[in-house]
């Protein structure tokens, strides 16, 4: 395959004006240029096509973290395209309501357990933080117990090290608990009796782990945890709506949330998210101060409707589990013969990128390594591993080819014992994210 290196003169160009004119240099801070290898990544995509991207000097690539989970049908995906295109011609936004918003919440009200009622948002962060404000209303208290990742709004914000311009006291509210240890639940209610009023929590990539004596399982313990102490249960389905399951993960693990959030999938790349959740929990919105200018914009709720129709028509889960796990097997296999310590983790339609060191910890050097001698093969992996709908088994079949060909260049970076001369560009930043 042809080696794609010192190929991008326009997206350097782009970057030199951004520097002193965008601070951060991105509007989102996983597409950043420290989440990549700098030197041998692109910085700029401006064009998709099924599962494969162009930058802005020219150059194709297959796409992994595929807009970081959005696209899950394929960019330009025909009929999300069409449907779009024609409600522009009709309107994007109205004076009065319009019909989609009503179209849409009935569709999720008929695949969504939980979702006996709906309001719209355009990114995660909206309903994440309107669920907090419900279930915070409902209960009549102001804490927080959380698990996992939930966007950039303070109440959240402030338990990351990305706190600046928050108010240290917001801090005090929150509580973190781990994912499948329910005792650090239990301790956040004993710490704080008659305080947490929500319980909200994203499912990882990991399978939520039975209790041996129950049978049920960690979500459904959480979900009963909460509600003994009195705390609405709020599931994070950002990631895993409309990927899991067209129920979302709810469904998967069979477990019922008071409220939950979607996002990303559920409008292959059109900007709209969606708080869902029990009539008694809901209504709290009747007086909730949540309303803005484009929560009901035409584009969003059409590409919405014409995604979920694409979902309940095609074969579109059990096409990313089965690409997803050809893929994570064909690596992962691969990988272990070479006794390299790359893994690609996670669930098939939603993997990661884990690669250690001999002392056993994620090492971002090699985890560097990996990206630039995928990216020269015309792979571009990042942090997630997300399976669209037009992922093929040509597509798999040379990711794992290139994925190979990188592994065999970890093994020798490895053995050198000096990994950073194998290094073309510089190394991969941390990740911001926190899992708890
Ligand atoms: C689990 C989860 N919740 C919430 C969010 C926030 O969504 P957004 O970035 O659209 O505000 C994200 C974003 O990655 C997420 O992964």
């Amino acid at each position: 395959m042809k080696l794609l290196t010192n190929m991008f003169p326009v997206s350097e160009d782009l970057w030199q004006r951004a520097v002193n004119l965008i601070p951060a240099g991105t509007q989102t801070l996983s597409k950043g240029p420290d989440q990549f290898v700098r030197g041998v990544t692109p910085k700029y995509l401006k064009k998709g096509a099924g599962s494969h991207v162009w930058d802005v000097d020219g150059n194709e690539y297959i796409d992994y973290p595929m807009a970081l989970g959005p696209i899950l049908l394929g960019y330009d995906y025909a009929p999300v395209t069409e449907a779009v295109v024609k409600q522009i011609r009709e309107g994007t936004t109205f004076t009065l309501m319009h019909p989609l918003e009503v179209e849409v919440a009935e569709l999720l009200n008929s695949i969504i357990p939980s979702a006996e009622m709906v309001r719209f948002g355009k990114n995660g962060a909206d309903v994440t933080s309107a669920a907090v404000k419900v279930a915070r209303a409902a209960t009549g208290r102001d804490h927080i117990a959380y698990c996992g990742y939930h966007g950039c709004q303070d109440w959240y914000a402030v338990t990351t090290p990305r706190n600046k311009g928050i108010p240290r006291s917001l801090a005090g509210f929150m509580h973190p608990f781990e994912y499948n240890r329910i005792e650090t639940l239990e301790k956040a209610f004993a710490e704080n009796p008659g305080r947490i009023g929500c319980v909200i929590m994203e499912v990882p990539g990991v399978d939520p782990a039975i209790d041996p004596v129950t049978g049920k399982n960690f979500l459904q313990r959480v979900k009963e945890v909460a509600h003994r102490n009195g705390a609405v249960f709020v599931l994070d389905e950002i990631v895993t709506g409309f990927r899991y399951s067209v129920g979302g993960a709810q469904k998967y693990y069979r477990v019922t949330p008071d409220l939950s959030c979607f996002g990303k999938g559920m409008a292959n790349g059109f900007a709209i998210s969606a708080l869902v959740g029990k009539r008694e929990f809901m209504k709290e919105l009747n007086e909730v101060f949540f309303s803005m200018t484009y929560s009901g914009d035409t584009v969003g709720l059409a590409a919405a409707k014409a995604t979920i129709k694409e979902l309940l028509n095609k074969p579109v889960i059990g096409h990313i589990w089965e690409m997803g796990r050809i893929l994570h097997e064909g690596i992962n296999g691969f990988a272990e013969k070479s006794g390299v310590k790359l893994r690609i983790t996670g669930k098939p339609p939603r993997g990661g990128i884990s690669i250690k060191n001999e002392n056993g910890e994620e090492d971002l050097l090699l985890k560097s390594v990996f990206l630039q001698e995928t990216i020269k093969r015309g792979v571009l992996f990042g942090g997630p591993v997300f399976i669209s709908y037009s992922h093929n088994t040509d597509d798999i079949r040379k990711t794992i080819d290139a994925s190979c060909e990188a592994i065999k260049v970890l093994r020798a970076a490895i053995d050198s014992k000096d990994p950073a001369s194998f290094l073309e560009g510089e190394p991969v930043g941390v990740v911001f994210r926190q899992r708890n």
